[in-house]
């Protein structure tokens, strides 16, 4: 059931930004991250967003992501305005919009691999028979189908890397959002995780991904460049 105000249309942009703009108030120092960015991508597109650390790249993306919320201006997310959204609505059309890779992957520490890819279709009221399923057919996609039972701790940052895309992956999501997706991957392992988006991205998925790879932007439809917490498309 789709709860009044969380209506989503099927029409326009899937993500709109109109004059966002993001302090961080440090009390004795503000911060401006983001400043009067206005953007939009389309269904379907492959954006890459590129720009130097410490430029808004990460701020952005959390923003399109829902996991933060403009200071000033407008964020529509499949035309709802989501500051008219209260944190459950909110949390609620994150959950079936969006799949999230962190920059710093944020996996549940102690909890197994499998565990941590389940977890998002918990939310999703999925019973458990399948929640597993598709927990392992997704980590098996990341080729890790051999380390289902390891912990954060007992993988290497590559893996938990993967760990991550297969936990954004496993609700299928129609917006996907990755914070330097092939960071910490070699080359070989970082080809596999650009097919899949490619795959993703030629399935109609839409996608917004934050790099420093040639590799990725050059797979890309549009490259977004960041500067002093200023969009340029
Ligand atoms: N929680 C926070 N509180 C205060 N300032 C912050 C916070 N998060 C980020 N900043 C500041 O906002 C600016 C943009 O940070 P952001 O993380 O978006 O950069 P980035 O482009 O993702 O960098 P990188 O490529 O290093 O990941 C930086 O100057 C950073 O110091
Ligand atoms: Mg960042």
């Amino acid at each position: 059931m789709i709860a009044v105000g969380t209506a989503t249309s099927t029409t326009g942009p899937v993500i709109s930004l109109v004059g966002a703009a993001r302090v961080y108030d440090l009390g004795h120092v503000q911060v401006a991250a983001l400043v009067d960015a206005t953007f939009a991508v389309e269904r379907g597109e492959f954006v890459a967003i590129l720009g130097p650390s410490g430029s808004g790249k990460s701020t952005l993306l959390n923003i399109i992501g829902c996991l933060d919320r403009p200071t000033a201006g407008q964020y529509l997310l499949t035309g709802t305005s989501v500051a008219e959204l209260d944190d459950d609505d909110l949390a609620r059309l994150r959950s079936r919009t969006i799949g999230f890779v962190f920059q710093s992957y944020n996996l549940l520490p102690r909890t197994s691999a499998l565990e941590n890819v389940a977890t998002p279709l918990l939310y999703q009221g999925v019973g458990r028979r399948e929640r597993h399923e598709r927990a392992v057919a997704a980590l098996e996609r990341l080729g890790l189908g051999d380390r289902l039972t390891h912990e954060p701790s007992e993988l290497s940052g590559g893996q938990q890397q993967r760990v991550a895309l297969a936990r954004a992956l496993v609700t299928d999501p129609a917006v996907i959002l990755a914070d330097e997706p092939t960071g910490n991957l070699d080359s070989a392992s970082g080809a596999e995780v650009i097919a899949l988006l490619r795959e993703l991205h030629g399935a109609g998925r839409t996608l917004v991904l934050v790099t420093h790879d040639p590799d990725v932007a050059d797979h890309a439809d549009r490259l977004v460049h960041v500067r002093d917490g200023r969009v340029a498309a």
